[in-house]
């Protein structure tokens, strides 16, 4: 199979399109004939080797966590896929296992079915952000309807899934983005928008119920004064003053410190599913690249200026791909 690899940590420029040799499924596995991916930021983060710690020093690496594909084989014990379904899902978050490539192997557990609206290339937009954006809200957040939630990074990977998802559940959503994503942060689903290039939303004197740092560029004490007595902030991004914090902020009545951990499973998947297809829930795709262009991809999705999720076209949809015999 063709795969993006990588034999050292780097630049974009460290990604080489390869023949690497496929394996299959081992027991509660399913092995995946992929059609699209689409980049996070932990796969930069991985490929520049900021997760070592997790991800070693071996090589080749393939990378890549959010995969949509057909299943080609079962492993053994896998009783809720069969050769053939069209699935959806992402890999071990952490600089995930292998979506960068044709075919993939991955525990049936974080696979679920793909929305049938949509596209492999919508759906491979979906997984890791959207399932990210709906547990920092519901999970960590608490989330109920005529909640006021600001989202701040809205018309971003994440950002753009929670100003939707918080809509969906009936809350008032005020987003922050660049000015030039203000349209944008509105058609999606923002009452308000706060652009961070013109106004500091810190100081706009509103309050929230629930604050959603997608970003993860400012912080529980930056964002504290903004939120109402029993309020909650999120950010995507861990560490020790946010794990702190939430501690701190655990068992006391009053503001709460949260923060959000991706995780897979069919449960989550099935509800954006479920969102996709009633036309509730839409991924915006900032940009498609063929495999073969993986560098330009990444450099695209690194540079600061993507609106939604760029996608990469893994391989191809026709034929008999997965089919059962
Ligand atoms: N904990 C988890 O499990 C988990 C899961 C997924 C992602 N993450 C992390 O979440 C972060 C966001 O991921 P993503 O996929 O949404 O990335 P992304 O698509 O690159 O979006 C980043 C967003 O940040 C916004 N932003 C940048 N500077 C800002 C500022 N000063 N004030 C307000 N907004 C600002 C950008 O807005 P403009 O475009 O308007 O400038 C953009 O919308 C990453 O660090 C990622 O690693 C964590």
């Amino acid at each position: 199979m063709k795969a993006a690899v990588i034999r050292k940590y780097g630049g974009p420029d460290t990604f080489r399109i390869e023949e690497v040799p496929e394996r299959g499924p081992k027991a509660g596995e399913i092995k995946v004939r992929n059609v699209a991916t689409s980049i996070n930021p932990i796969d930069f983060k991985a490929r520049k080797g900021y997760l070592f710690v997790v991800s070693g020093f071996r090589f080749p690496k393939i990378l890549g966590a959010d995969f949509a594909g057909v299943v080609e084989a079962c492993g053994a014990g896998v009783r809720n896929f069969k050769p053939g379904d069209e699935v959806y899902g992402f890999t071990a978050a952490a600089g995930g296992k292998g979506a960068l490539a044709e075919s993939l192997c991955c525990k049936a557990s974080v696979a679920s079915a793909k929305p049938t609206s949509l596209d492999f290339e919508q759906a491979a937009a979906l997984p890791l952000a959207a399932s990210t954006a709906y547990r920092a809200l519901t999970k960590e957040g608490g989330l109920t309807a005529g909640m006021r939630v600001l989202v701040v990074g809205a018309t971003g990977g994440v950002g753009h899934f929670a100003v939707q998802i918080a809509r969906i559940s009936g809350a008032h959503v005020t987003g922050v983005c660049r000015s030039s994503g203000e349209s944008a942060a509105r058609e999606l689903g923002c009452i308000d928008v706060i652009a961070y290039d013109r106004t500091d939303f810190r100081r706009s004197g509103q309050t929230f119920d629930l604050i959603f740092d997608a970003a993860g560029k400012y912080g529980f004490g930056a964002c504290r004064a903004l939120l109402t007595a029993q309020g909650t902030y999120v950010t995507t991004i861990p560490g020790p003053s946010i794990m702190l914090r939430r501690v701190l902020t655990a068992s006391a009545s009053g503001r709460k410190a949260r923060f959000v951990a991706a995780n897979s499973n069919d449960r989550d998947l099935s509800l954006m599913r479920q969102w996709c297809d009633e036309g509730r829930l839409k991924p915006l795709i900032d940009a498609v690249f063929p495999l073969e262009e993986t560098r330009q991809a990444f450099e695209r999705a690194e540079s600061g200026r993507t609106r939604g999720k760029v996608v990469i076209r893994t391989g191809e949809t026709s034929g008999s791909v997965g089919k059962a015999e």
